[in-house]
């Protein structure tokens, strides 16, 4: 097949989808495949600038600057409009108009399967208040949440401190902020709101931060995160060394089979297609709480999904093709 992997983007997560772009193309590569690599900031790449990008030092361990984003957001992604002619484009871009819908809805018109879901899913997963909304309705537990404005005294109503204040339409934890008393919360609203205009409180769980990988329709084993820091955010998550990631996770048969249910129902309950990371805490209690989902997830040799799929026998390759086949009408 011939296949166009689209990279870069101009979110906060640019830096992660080059990386992942370029390890997907050299497995589809290795699978026999014609491929090219498209930046949708800068275009087609040729070998030297996939060479570069192989050779690595594209993810440092903190997300690109803002200011920087904003430059490259003013270039239009002509690509995507004028695409050569392929078979099937890969999505390796994460975040923002990459995994909103906006470049989904561009594909849908220009004609060409692509990868992961459609345009409407991937709003909705974008969208951390809806898919709140949509996980409660399908009995998917979630984590309690308000939205902005919110005072510290309505969080102390609510659920109280300590909290976590996030952007509703973001990724990588970017923008993210523990928030231990009602003193620190202006500040984390307001940084939140350097990337979104909707920010999101939302109940602290403590305890295990558990993932789960759906391929298809099927639940991939469940995987555990220990970062170094108490959330994982940024640093943890693209710095070697900074998370250990445990899979399968040390969990008792019927607790792995649980999440992976819940996974699978809120997959269902977004209108996801192909594949998706769902994240969970578990409580000290045993309970777990869905945080939302990821419909186009690192793709990276130390990203979760290819940990996943390598748990179940499956090769990153394997998965890679099989991700393309799932997107084929
Ligand atoms: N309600 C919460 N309770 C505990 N930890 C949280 C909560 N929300 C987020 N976190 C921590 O922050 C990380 C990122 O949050 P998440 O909602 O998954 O957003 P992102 O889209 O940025 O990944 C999580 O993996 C977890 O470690
Ligand atoms: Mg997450």
């Amino acid at each position: 097949m011939k296949i166009a992997v689209l990279m870069g983007g101009t979110s906060a997560e640019r830096d992660v989808s080059l990386a992942s772009g370029v390890r997907v193309a050299e497995a589809l590569r290795l699978r026999g495949h014609e491929v090219i690599l498209i930046d949708t900031v800068v275009g087609r790449l040729g070998p030297t600038e996939e060479a570069a990008l192989l050779a690595g030092g594209v993810l440092k361990s903190v997300p690109p600057d803002v200011h920087t984003l904003a430059r490259l957001d003013r270039q239009l992604p002509t690509e995507v409009s004028a695409l050569p002619d392929v078979d099937a484009v890969f999505l390796a871009l994460h975040g923002g108009r990459g995994e909103d819908g906006t470049v989904q809805a561009l594909l849908d018109l220009a004609g060409v399967p692509y990868t992961g879901s459609g345009h409407l899913a991937s709003a909705l997963a974008m969208d951390k208040d809806l898919s709140k909304r949509l996980f409660r309705q399908a009995g998917v537990p979630t984590p309690e949440w308000m939205m902005s404005p919110v005072t510290a005294r309505a969080v102390e109503g609510v659920f109280g401190f300590p909290c976590v204040v996030k952007p509703s339409k973001q990724g990588s934890t970017v923008g993210l902020t523990l928030v231990r008393g009602a003193n620190e919360l202006p500040a984390a609203l307001e940084h939140a709101r350097e990337y979104d205009d909707e920010v999101m409180v939302e109940q602290f769980i403590p305890g295990r931060e558990l993932t789960v990988g759906i391929l298809g329709e099927r639940a991939l084993p469940v995987g555990e995160i220990i970062p170094v820091h108490e959330i994982y955010d940024y640093e943890c998550k693209y710095t070697p060394g900074m998370a250990r990631e445990v899979f399968p996770a040390a969990l008792a048969g019927d607790e792995s089979s649980r999440v992976q249910a819940l996974a699978v129902r809120a997959f269902v309950a977004l209108k996801l297609r192909g594949y998706a990371r769902i994240d969970f805490r578990m409580s000290p209690s045993g309970e777990f709480f869905c945080l939302e989902a990821n419909t186009l997830p690192g793709m990276t040799e130390l990203s979760l999904i290819p940990q996943a799929a390598a748990a179940a026998q499956i090769s990153f390759p394997d998965l890679c093709e099989r991700i393309v086949e799932l997107a084929l009408p």
